[in-house]
């Protein structure tokens, strides 16, 4: 891959890549490491980005509204996300604050999504509880029940991006560029910056 010469290609770039990655199994910004504030402590894990639209700023990830990292939402709703494609050797870090759906919105996505992962969101007790051995029942017998159980605890998280940084290294000379949204202009300030 060429190595970027101007900040709008990066910017394109970046979204569009975001845009294609959820469709793409091996794209591999499909998936992230989301950070972000829980008590004093940064906590990070990887998460499915689910969409990313340009126009709105917007990614997206699913989780059970039961999570460590949303209970209770903390610190603004303030989350980093950062993809990484080893073999273009491209980071992209970026700083959202996320906004809880639920209510239609959710179970509007709930109805279209993989049914495989239905179960993800039916444990009995809250992820991360501890638990005494792997015989314990996880889940709820029934198959009404656990349909139930897992529509209540799905939520989509919205992530609105005001700020996103771009490294690439290359041989021909890494790039490093940052993209702020401003507000009332309505658009991305770019600069770049030493790598
Ligand atoms: C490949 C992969 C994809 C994952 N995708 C998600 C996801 O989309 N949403 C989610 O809540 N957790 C996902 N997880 C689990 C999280 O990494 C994490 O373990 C879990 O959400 C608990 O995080 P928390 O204790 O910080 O809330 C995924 C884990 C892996 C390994």
């Amino acid at each position: 891959m060429e190595v970027f010469g101007h900040l709008d290609q990066i910017l394109d770039y970046s979204w569009s890549q975001l845009a294609n990655a959820p469709n793409q199994r091996r794209h591999s910004w499909r998936t992230a490491v989301v950070a972000n504030l829980v008590g004093q402590r940064v906590l990070q894990r990887t998460v499915v980005l689910r969409k990313a639209i340009a126009s709105k700023r917007l990614l997206r990830f699913y989780t059970d509204i039961r999570s460590t990292k949303i209970q209770p939402l903390p610190n603004n709703g303030s989350f980093s996300w950062l993809f990484y494609d080893p073999r273009r050797q491209i980071q992209l870090r970026l700083q959202t604050k996320a906004t809880l759906i639920q209510g239609d919105e959710a179970q509007e996505v709930w109805g279209r999504i993989n049914p495989h992962t239905i179960k993800d969101y039916a444990s009995i007790s809250a992820p991360g509880t501890v638990v005494e051995s792997g015989s314990v029942p996880l889940y709820p017998r029934s198959e009404q029940e656990l349909l139930q159980r897992a529509k209540e605890n799905f939520v989509v998280m919205d992530c609105k991006a005001d700020e996103m940084e771009f490294l690439q290294l290359h041989r021909d000379g890494h790039r490093r560029a940052r993209f702020t949204w401003e507000e009332e202009a309505g658009q991305w300030n770019a600069s770049w910056l030493v790598p």
